[in-house]
């Protein structure tokens, strides 16, 4: 498809979002709206991407570096101005320019691909494609003669009465014959309500000319909805979601409460994994098969393997491999990995660890940047003393190693293979493998103290 141009429009300042942002860089479903629009043109087979940018031109072409090219309107007089500033670009192209707006954020790929087969089979001049709308207040209607043929758009500002009724509404997507959408761009004028040059004006000039002109209605009108204010971004973001959900759920996991569960597009899912409600997962996060996770948990850049039990817990950019038990109430920090069969529940932080297969923190631990073998059990109430005040320390305890409850190991030092540590210890220095570290004072009992002191 490589004789296909898209042109993105992207200039405008988005007044009614009320932001100092750009409209199009606000995000849906965790990217820019003109991310996703980008996104569905590269689908759809555009040979190049031309974005048309103007308020926070700068922002915009940062955020789509190395994915678009970009022309800049410098002062944005409308959407048939801003077509007409890439005129320069594509002066030596003959095919097919497709113009999309850089506000609508849910289009697919497909349905521009359809557009734009449907315009090369009838030898269009252009084709619209639109929708029909229950409520189309605010979009430009779509005109039609007795045989149903386009003869122009009319903006809702501009609409008459009888106009406004009609409840099919021009979507914002077009393709175009690049050489007739300039010639008919040369001749469209700012006399209207808005003093702004239309790129809808360009359709009744085309028909009046006798050019073939298309408007398709699509079947999916959900897909093009624009996005003007932060209510209609809502809207958006609620269908993104549900979009990956039925898409997860199509892939054989179980989403106990859609309502309630938030899972970036960018995740993936193993079979019959059961995600329970309040949950998140976000970013490039993976978890694998049979896995069960929530509820109330959120997971962001977390890599899980297969068989993970994940409940009431907060974990972020880490990994926790097979058959692993998590929760509740844990806090996993960056660079922890958890290895196969390990255990970690109620209160327990977790930070810049490795934690050795079958390994168990089960109760109320601090386990700070720590080297942990295999199979180690770690007795209620452990604290890693990392930090002195300067810098960090780590602790290694090495395979088997039993560490009692209520211990200090202040870093840095190592437990030993199969070391034991007497519970309320607070450990200083190494304690060599399969030696007892005892540091605690010795218990004192005094005889028939309390008779003394009960007066
Ligand atoms: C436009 C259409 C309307 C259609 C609707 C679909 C026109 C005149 N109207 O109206 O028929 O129903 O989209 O969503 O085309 N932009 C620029 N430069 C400008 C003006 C706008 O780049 O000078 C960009 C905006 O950033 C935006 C897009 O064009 O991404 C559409 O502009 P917007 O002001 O939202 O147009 P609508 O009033 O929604
Ligand atoms: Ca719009």
């Amino acid at each position: 498809m490589s004789d296909m141009i898209a042109v993105i429009l992207a200039a405008g300042k988005g007044t009614r979002m009320k932001s100092a942002l750009p409209k199009v860089l606000h995000t849906v479903g965790g990217k820019p709206m003109v991310q996703h629009v980008v996104e569905a043109a590269a689908q759809a087979g555009a040979a190049r991407i031309i974005v048309v940018t103007g308020f926070g031109s700068d922002q915009v072409a940062a955020a789509l570096a190395g994915q678009a090219e970009f022309v800049v309107q410098a002062e944005q007089l409308g959407t048939g101005h801003a077509v007409m500033q890439v005129g320069p670009a594509l002066a030596d192209f003959e095919g097919t320019v497709m113009v999309l707006c850089g506000d609508t954020p849910l289009l697919r790929g497909e349905m521009l691909a359809d557009l734009y087969t449907a315009h090369r089979e009838a030898k269009a001049s252009a084709t619209v494609l639109t929708a029909k709308l229950a409520d189309p207040t605010g979009y430009g209607r779509v005109i039609r003669d007795q045989q149903g043929r386009v003869i122009k758009i009319v903006e809702q500002k501009d609409a008459s009465p009888d106009e406004l009724a009609v409840c099919e509404v021009n979507t914002g997507i077009y393709c175009f014959e690049r050489r007739q959408l300039f010639a008919a761009l040369a001749q469209i004028n700012r006399n209207n309500m808005q003093g702004e040059y239309y790129l809808t004006d360009v359709i009744s000039i085309l028909v009046s000319q006798g050019a073939k002109v298309w408007a398709l209605a699509t079947v999916d009108a959900e897909s093009t909805l624009g996005i003007n204010s932060r209510d209609q971004l809502a809207v958006a973001e609620k269908i993104l979601r549900r979009r990956k959900l039925m898409a997860l759920m199509a892939e054989g996991v179980t989403i106990m409460d859609p309502d309630s569960t938030f899972i970036d597009a960018t995740v993936s899912i193993g079979p019959d994994t059961v995600i329970y409600p309040f949950t998140w997962i976000e970013g490039d996060s993976v978890i694998g098969k049979r896995c069960s996770i929530g509820p109330n948990t959120r997971l962001q850049n977390v890599i899980i393997g297969n068989d993970v039990t994940l409940h009431f817990s907060y974990a972020h950019d880490c990994r926790i491999e097979d058959e692993v038990n998590v929760g509740p109430f844990v806090h996993l920090r960056p660079n922890t990995v958890l290895g196969a069969g390990v255990k970690v529940g109620n209160f327990v932080e977790v930070k810049n660890s490795q934690v050795g297969r079958g390994s168990k923190i089960p109760h109320l631990s601090y386990i700070g940047d720590t080297d942990m073998g295999e199979g180690v059990n770690i007795g209620s109430g452990t604290i890693t003393v990392n930090y002195d005040g300067k810098r960090k320390h780590r602790t290694v305890i090495e395979d088997g190693a039993f560490i009692g409850c209520n211990t200090n190991l202040v870093a840095p030092v190592i437990i030993g293979e199969g070391a034991y540590i007497a519970a309320g210890s607070t450990i200083t220095k190494d304690v060599p493998p399969a030696a007892l570290g005892v540091a605690r004072a010795r218990q004192t009992n005094i005889a028939d103290w309390t008779k003394k002191h009960r007066g």
